[in-house]
């Protein structure tokens, strides 16, 4: 059985004496110290703690309707390879997902593939799937050229470099997952990240019921006085159309506690993903080989691989499966082509990402297999009988 955390049995200790001797576990101070920090990590002027990646999606994109940035209606970009949660709270909340195809070197989407759907869309919220991205620099520009509002789901690309610039730092806004298995884990756990003090502040009324409880004091009474609010009536006053998406405590604690461990276990796994794409390039009949040159430092916490042919496919799983290691599709490989899409959106053409779907899976890249267990998987790879 894997771990939970990076210091498993530490980490467990120093939870059970936190929780015996806090007094309190509703998000409290543990939450904004945990926030505080990470913000100076990812190099953010805001981070806003929630209860899961999923939920920070959902939260950025009702913030964005309440400041205006998004309206009813409007087209918004996603990425085919994505998570259902980056989607769903676009049709949940009004908006109109497009999907814009994925390159089968970068896993993500690129700047020729946004280009096709740029003049359409209001708004282009990328995915930076496994620890990579396309050319997000040229993407960023083509979108302020073209008026569209950039954020980001990086709940797959902590720590991840592309020249200079960690993945989460190119949109107005990113958000983060802090499941087990991911750079970070707080058991569930996300995060939003953001350099707008508007859209800051609407973050954290959609946190907590759209209440002003969280807002600095000056801002308070601002909406106090515009609604003509009395301090009594201020407990229980809602402003802005809201979710309750806090996270407890325990979230924080452990986020505070993890993330002074979060370069090691990068490091580690980029050493590990080194060796599995040495492995993969080794079989250029078996494989198709990622283009990883562009980035400068890769945050990789499970391996995609994507076959040459189905069969093939088919064969690397039953190799993978005989040694007792689960193997799982590329995220959710082509989104346009699940159930949930085709109810309620037109079909896609996103060949990139179909091949994705058809041919690609990963295996878990985690920071504390051993070497022999890297060995292992790489000899899975590469030792192909018909
Ligand atoms: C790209 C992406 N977005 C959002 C999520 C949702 O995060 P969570 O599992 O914390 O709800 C995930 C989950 O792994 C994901 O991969």
């Amino acid at each position: 059985m894997r771990s939970t955390f990076f210091a498993e049995e530490d980490t467990r200790e120093q939870l059970a004496a936190f929780v015996r001797r806090t007094s309190r576990l509703s998000m409290g101070e543990e939450c904004a110290r945990f926030e505080q920090a990470f913000a100076a990590y990812q190099q953010r002027r805001y981070a806003v703690l929630v209860a899961n990646g999923s939920l920070a999606n959902l939260g950025l994109i009702q913030a964005l309707l309440n400041v205006g940035r998004l309206q009813k209606g409007d087209r918004v970009g996603v990425s085919a390879v994505t998570w259902a949660t980056n989607v769903m709270p676009l049709l949940q909340l009004g908006l109109v997902p497009v999907a814009v195809d994925c390159s089968i070197d970068h896993l993500n989407v690129t700047s020729q593939t946004v280009e096709e759907h740029v003049d359409d869309l209001r708004t282009l919220f990328l995915t930076n799937a496994l620890g990579f991205c396309g050319d997000i620099d040229r993407i960023r520009s083509l979108c302020s050229a073209h008026d569209v509002v950039l954020i980001e789901d990086n709940c797959e690309s902590l720590g991840t470099r592309y020249r200079g610039t960690m993945l989460g730092n190119f949109g107005l806004a990113s958000t983060f997952s802090f499941f087990v298995g991911h750079h970070l884990s707080t058991i569930e756990g996300g995060m939003i990240c953001t350099d707008d003090e508007e859209l800051y502040h609407m973050l954290l009324m959609v946190r907590s019921h759209g209440w002003d409880r969280s807002l600095p004091a000056d801002k308070q009474q601002a909406l106090r006085s515009a609604h003509g609010v009395d301090d009594f009536h201020a407990r229980y006053t809602f402003y802005a159309s809201a979710f309750n998406l806090r996270p407890t405590e325990i979230t924080g604690f452990l986020g505070s506690l993890q993330l002074p461990l979060l370069e090691r276990t990068i490091q580690r796994r980029q050493q590990n993903f080194r060796r599995f794409q040495a492995a993969i390039a080794g079989r250029p009949d078996l494989y198709h080989s990622l283009a990883v040159d562009h980035l400068e430092r890769i945050s990789n916490f499970a391996m995609p691989v994507i076959a040459r042919s189905e069969d093939i496919l088919q064969r690397t799983l039953r190799r993978f499966e005989a040694a007792g290691i689960e193997i799982r599709p590329i995220i959710a490989g082509d989104i346009s082509l699940h159930p949930f899409w085709r109810a309620s959106l037109p079909p896609a053409s996103c060949p990139g990402a179909r091949k994705i779907h058809a041919q690609g899976f990963y295996f878990p890249n985690n920071a504390d297999v051993t070497d022999d267990e890297v060995d292992l998987l790489c000899d899975l790879l590469t030792t192909d009988s018909r």
